[in-house]
């Protein structure tokens, strides 16, 4: 028999473990006629927010040595919109679907917005994105500025605000962008998420010198890709060692050997960004991947291998 690739996050059961990252893969639809999204582990959406955003100037884009620069700036159709027009089709395809939710002044949005979403059968989880790096301010007036995500304080507050709302599975998504990133963790925790998923983008950027103009129109955006992956799978690693909720990791996974590093630094399920812009499929062959390694090393369980890493 294969083995087990069943996982639990919150009330969360995923077929298995690999989810593909919010905003790599839009709404879904452009992906439909690429890949079999039923046997995806979870979607997350695209960040919505209360109002629908344009998002920030172009270019919005570049590449980097092994990895890119983005600075979307959450462009998305508002929450209402976002309810009508694109979730019906999310929910048809047949994986859990986890709606992430950002504000860029005022966490009260956040709270509002899983009010919201919780009376929404068709949503399975529900990602806090506190850790965007591509919005001016994600804080409220009078509360200084920067990430949500950058203060453990903030993100108690933020967290224990919307778990009053929400019976569902609360994800947090936590910023690399930080010198501590397990005391975010932990505070995560303590304010009732039920996992913490990291990481978000790196803050970088990138200069044409002919032009001598950066190379995206808001100078600094957030880095993706492979070029992340060490710093993402030791942040993974410190923080597995402090909480005790699920971890879902992400940072430049690219194939299975990657993926499989993630399980072994401590990560319950991972993300595919970056990556399915190179190869829409790369989630599924991951899947595969996985599958095929535990059964070739005779392991029956995908859980056996989370933070197994040997010292
Ligand atoms: C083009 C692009 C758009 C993104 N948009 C979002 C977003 O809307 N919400 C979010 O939480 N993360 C967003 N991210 C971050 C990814 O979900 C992921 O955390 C990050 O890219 C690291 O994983 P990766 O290296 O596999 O891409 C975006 C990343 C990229 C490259």
């Amino acid at each position: 028999m294969s083995a087990n690739l069943k996982v639990r996050i919150g009330k969360l059961e995923l077929a298995n473990p690999v989810m593909v990252a919010s905003g790599t893969f839009g709404y879904a639809e452009e992906f439909t006629e690429l890949l079999d999204l039923r046997k995806i582990g979870a979607i997350v959406s695209k960040t919505i927010t209360l109002a629908g955003r344009e998002g920030n100037p172009m270019p919005r884009t570049c590449e980097t040595p092994c990895g890119m620069l983005n600075s979307i700036g959450l462009e998305n159709p508002g929450i209402e919109r976002f309810l009508e027009q694109k979730l019906s089709y999310l929910a048809s395809l047949g994986s859990p679907i986890i709606v992430s939710v950002a504000s860029e002044n005022d966490p009260g949005e956040f709270a509002a917005m899983v009010k919201r979403l919780e009376k929404d059968s068709r949503v399975m989880a529900i990602e806090l994105n506190i850790s965007c790096p591509n919005i001016k301010r994600a804080r409220g007036k009078g509360q200084g500025s920067g990430l949500i995500a950058q203060d453990p304080k903030a993100t108690y507050s933020l967290v224990k605000s919307c778990r009053r709302f929400t019976r569902k599975t609360l994800i947090t998504k936590l910023s690399p962008n930080v010198t501590c990133i397990s005391e975010i963790a932990l505070a995560a925790q303590a304010a009732g998420s039920d996992a913490v998923s990291l990481v978000n983008t790196f803050s970088g950027m990138s200069i044409d010198v002919q032009a001598k103009r950066p190379k995206i129109a808001c100078v600094v955006g957030g880095l993706s890709g492979p070029a992340i992956r060490p710093i993402a799978l030791r942040m993974v690693w410190e923080v597995f060692q402090k909480i005790r909720i699920p971890i879902i990791g992400m940072g430049g996974i690219m194939d299975v050997q990657s993926a499989l590093e993630f399980f072994l630094a401590g990560s319950s399920a991972i993300s595919v960004g970056t990556a399915n812009f190179v190869n829409p499929r790369v989630s599924l062959e991951i899947v595969r991947g996985i599958r095929d390694y535990l059964d070739k090393n005779k392991i029956k369980d995908i859980r056996s291998i989370v933070g197994a890493l040997k010292l």
